[in-house]
C-alpha cells in the first residue's frame, strides 16, 4: 500500500519535471533552446532521475546508482578536512590541478604506464571523469566526426558527444552466447565488426575497461585489436578506465595505452570518486600525450576553469598514502565479499547472471521475472523497454532497486539490453545481506 502511495507520489513528480521540459521545449516564454539539447536523449528523463530514491519507498534499498552507502576512507576525509582549515586550498587552484595532485598521480600512475610522467604536460585534473571527457570531445569534435562507443556503453558518452557535435557509432559488445552461467568475460567484441564501422567520419573509439554495465575486463589481446585498428585508422582512443582499481579474480587490468606506439593516441581517464568511495567529490584526471591534453586543459579551462580545491588535496592523500595502507588491494576483497553476497542470492533463485571480472555491478538475467501488465506503473517506465518496468516492479515489490540496462543502448537495440537489470554492489555487507533475503521474494514472481 505504502510502496502505491509512494508510486503515485513518484508519478506526480515525473509529471511536473516532465512539464517543464515540455514548456521549455515549446519555448513558451518566446525563448528558444539550443537544437544541441535535441540530440543525445539529453531532454528525455534519465535512468537516474526515474529510479532516483526520492522516487521510490524509503526503504527501498538502492542497489541502483552506482555509489557507495559507506564513508570514503578516514585518512582521506581528514586531509580533507586539513585542506579546507587552509587558504590557499579554499582558492582557485591551477587549471591543470593542484600540483600536489598532479605530482600524487606522477607517483601512483607512472609506474604502471612505465613513464616519467611530466606534470605539467601529460596529466590533468578534471571535476570528475565525466566533465574530463567532455572536454576531450570539446577539444577534439568537429560537427559529424564519429565516435565509436561499445554497446551496451556508460550513458553520459552519448549526451557529452552529440553537444560537441560528434554523431555515436555502436558496435557491440556481444552478450555470453549460451545461456547459464557465465563471466564478463563472455560478452565479446568482433574486430571485424569494429573494422567495418570505421568511416573517414571516425575519429574516436571509447574503451571502457573494467566496464559500466557489464564488469567487462578487455583482454591484451582484445586491447591488442583494438590498438591495431586505432593505429591504421589514426584514431584517438579515450580509455576510460574509472573501475581500475576494481579487478576480480586475479585478472589483469591492461592499460591500452601501454600498447606499443599507443601512448601518443590514447586518454586514460581516472576518478577519485572510484578510487575513493567519494563520487559526489567531483575529481577525476586525465593522462595523456601533451598533444592531446593541452588542447582538452583550454576546453576545460574554459568550461570550470579549475576543479574544487580542497577535495583535490584529499585525492592527493589517497593517492599518496593508497600503497604504504595496502588500501586498494584490501578494497578489492571487500568488493569481491561485496560480489559473492549478491551472487549467492541470485544462485539461490536459480536466476542466472554476468558473474563481472571488474567495476561494481551484476548483470541479472530478468528474463524469467513476471509481472502483471496492469501493474501501477508511472509513465516514465511506460513505452520503455521491459526491463523499466520489470526494475520498477521489483523495486516496490521486493524494496531492492536496481537500473534498467536498457538505458545503456541506443533505441534500435534496446532489445538485447531489457533482459537485464543492473545491480550495483558498492553497498556495505550488511545492507548487500538485507537486499539478498529481500531478493527471495522473487521467487513468487518467476516463471
Ligand atoms: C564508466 C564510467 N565512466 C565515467 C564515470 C563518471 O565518473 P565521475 O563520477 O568521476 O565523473 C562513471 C560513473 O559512474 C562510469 O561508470
Amino acid at each position: 500500500m505504502l510502496a502505491r502511495l509512494v508510486g503515485r507520489q513518484a508519478l506526480a513528480s515525473n509529471y511536473y519535471l516532465r512539464r517543464s521540459v515540455m514548456s521549455a521545449a515549446n519555448g513558451s516564454q518566446g525563448i528558444t533552446f539550443s537544437s544541441r539539447l535535441k540530440e543525445g536523449r539529453a531532454l528525455a528523463e534519465d535512468v537516474w532521475s526515474i529510479y532516483n530514491v526520492a522516487n521510490l519507498p524509503a526503504d527501498c534499498i538502492n542497489l541502483g546508482q552506482g555509489y557507495m552507502n559507506f564513508p570514503p576512507p578516514k585518512w582521506v576525509t581528514e586531509a580533507a578536512n586539513t585542506a579546507l582549515q587552509g587558504v590557499a586550498e579554499n582558492h582557485y587552484s591551477h587549471p591543470k590541478g593542484r600540483m600536489r595532485l598532479r605530482q600524487a598521480i606522477k607517483a601512483h600512475y607512472g609506474p604502471q604506464f612505465n613513464r616519467d610522467l611530466d606534470v605539467e604536460t601529460e596529466i590533468l585534473v578534471t571535476s570528475g571523469a565525466n566533465e574530463g571527457q567532455y572536454s576531450v570531445f570539446v577539444a577534439f569534435l568537429e560537427t559529424g566526426d564519429e565516435v565509436i562507443m561499445f554497446e551496451p556503453f556508460f550513458d553520459q558518452y552519448l549526451p557529452s558527444v552529440t553537444f560537441n557535435g560528434g554523431k555515436p557509432v555502436y558496435v557491440p559488445l556481444h552478450p555470453p552466447k549460451t545461456e547459464g552461467k557465465n563471466t564478463s568475460n563472455e560478452w565479446t567484441i568482433d574486430l571485424e565488426e569494429l573494422k567495418r564501422a570505421i568511416t573517414p567520419r571516425t575519429k574516436m573509439i571509447i574503451v571502457n575497461t573494467p566496464h559500466n554495465p557489464v564488469g567487462k575486463v578487455f583482454t591484451r589481446e582484445e586491447l591488442e585489436g583494438i590498438a591495431a585498428l586505432a593505429k591504421e585508422f589514426n584514431l584517438i582512443v579515450m580509455s576510460d578506465e574509472v573501475y581500475d582499481c576494481l579487478t576480480f579474480d586475479g585478472k589483469e587490468h591492461v592499460r591500452i595505452a601501454t600498447l606499443p606506439r599507443m601512448w601518443e593516441r590514447t586518454v586514460t581517464v581516472g576518478s577519485a570518486g572510484k578510487a575513493f568511495c567519494a563520487t559526489g567529490w567531483r575529481v577525476g584526471w586525465l593522462i595523456g600525450p601533451p598533444t592531446i591534453i593541452r588542447p582538452t586543459l583550454a576546453a576545460t579551462t574554459r568550461i570550470v576553469f579549475c576543479t574544487n580545491s580542497p577535495l583535490q588535496e584529499a585525492a592527493a592523500a589517497g593517492l599518496e598514502q593508497a600503497e604504504q595502507r595496502g588500501y586498494f588491494a584490501k578494497q578489492r576483497e571487500e568488493y569481491a565479499e561485496r560480489r559473492k553476497i549478491l551472487t549467492d542470492a541470485f544462485d539461490k533463485l536459480g536466476l542466472t547472471y554476468t558473474l563481472p571480472e571488474g567495476s561494481y555491478f551484476i548483470l541479472l538475467d530478468i528474463k524469467k521475472v513476471k509481472f502483471p501488465d496492469d501493474y501501477p506503473f508511472p509513465p516514465s517506465v511506460m513505452g520503455r523497454g521491459r526491463d523499466f518496468r520489470a526494475c520498477w516492479f521489483i523495486a516496490l515489490e521486493v524494496g531492492v532497486s536496481s537500473i534498467p540496462v536498457s538505458e545503456f543502448y541506443c533505441e534500435e537495440h534496446a532489445n538485447i539490453g531489457e533482459v537485464y537489470a543492473r545491480f550495483a554492489f558498492c553497498k556495505d555487507t550488511e545492507t548487500l545481506k538485507k537486499a539478498a533475503e529481500r531478493l527471495q521474494k522473487l521467487k513468487g514472481y518467476l516463471q
